[in-house]
């Protein structure tokens, strides 16, 4: 970090857009990359020793040897890194401070871009060589440490940027598109907690019992895989179509028994508003719903959102991935 006084890396968050559930079921499913972003800085403390701030949890790590529960796979990003680059990090005066735009555990891929945006941000601050390949790398053993066998995509997703096509397997298949559509979502917080454990296993129950859902989760395919080709034409994509596609994915899901009367309710007031089309995403029952904007309607949804007191954020695709910036 030769003349610069702070380190800023900005890692994207990332939403599903199609095919959650089925995806479990080896089906493709798309995500898109957020223009909301965890941001880890690094600057130099006076004193030797890592010194670790999270704004969101509100803790501070600074002994070694105590590492708070959040802070756990930024320990393995730094063990991993101290080992490969052959260095004690711990002994270094590095102070590190996480800001988030977006609540921790909301299903929106906040600890993957944590452990993205603070592989990076370290890497910088040592002046060591890397590329976008490597950041991914470490992310995704931190990101093992927080959720065990994760699928790998949102460290991908927030490392790169743009929207993914993932197929689960056991070498899981990624395609990337880094020139979407320009396109505007509204993500609104149902309030209600999700469980993603617990919802896939009710898929799961269902499925059992009914082999029926197996024609839902072969249509689940078909609208993602129609959805990727519409994507692909870029900025001449269809954006009606693709919104209808999100209203068709929605109601897939409600067969499926992921959704809720909350979660139809925001929906149904999305459409209303006028919104290409509106889904729940991730693991349903709470967590977001997701709305495909019409530009000219976003004043008025605001206004209808904030007198029905929700929280929610606008977004773009963000196309870019990491980015560091040096200030100095
Ligand atoms: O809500 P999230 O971000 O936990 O997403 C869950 C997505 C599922 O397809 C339901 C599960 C999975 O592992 O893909």
């Amino acid at each position: 970090m030769r003349g610069t006084n702070m380190i800023v890396a900005k890692a994207p968050a990332k939403v599903i857009l199609f095919g959650e559930h089925a995806v479990v079921y080896g089906y493709p499913s798309i995500a898109s990359a957020l223009d909301l972003y965890v941001k880890v800085n690094i600057s130099k403390r006076k004193e030797n020793g890592l010194v670790v701030k999270s704004n969101q949890y509100n803790i501070i790590w600074d002994n070694p040897k105590k590492v708070p529960e959040p802070f756990k796979p930024l320990r393995r990003i730094i063990d991993l890194i101290s080992k490969d680059y052959d260095v004690n990090i711990y002994a270094k005066n590095v102070y590190v401070e996480i800001n988030s735009d977006l609540p921790p555990g909301c299903g929106l891929g906040t600890s993957a871009a944590c452990s993205v945006a603070f592989t990076a941000a370290l890497l910088e601050h040592l002046d060591f060589q890397y590329e976008k390949e490597k950041i991914n790398y470490y992310a995704f053993e931190g990101e093992k440490v927080s959720h065990g066998t994760p699928s790998g995509i949102d460290n991908t997703i927030s490392t790169y940027g743009g929207l993914l096509l993932y197929v689960k397997k056991d070498k899981p298949v990624i395609q990337s598109l880094e020139n979407p559509p320009n396109l505007v979502f509204v993500l609104i917080d149902t309030g209600i907690p999700r469980n993603t454990k617990q919802a896939v296993l009710s898929v799961a129950k269902l499925f059992k019992k009914h082999s029926i859902i197996g024609s839902v989760m072969d249509v689940i395919g078909d609208i993602v895989n129609t959805a990727w080709t519409e994507f692909q034409k870029g900025e001449n994509a269809d954006v009606q179509t693709i919104g209808e596609l999100m209203n068709i994915n929605h109601g897939l899901l409600s067969a499926l028994g992921v959704s809720s009367a909350k979660i139809e309710e925001i929906v149904y007031l999305l459409r209303k508003k006028g919104v290409y089309g509106a889904k729940l995403t991730g693991a349903g029952i709470g967590g977001y719903v997701l709305g495909l904007l019409r530009k000219e309607i976003t004043d008025r949804l605001e206004k209808t959102l904030r007198t029905h007191g929700y929280k929610y954020f606008i977004s773009r695709i963000n196309r870019k991935g990491i980015s560091i910036e040096h200030i100095r």
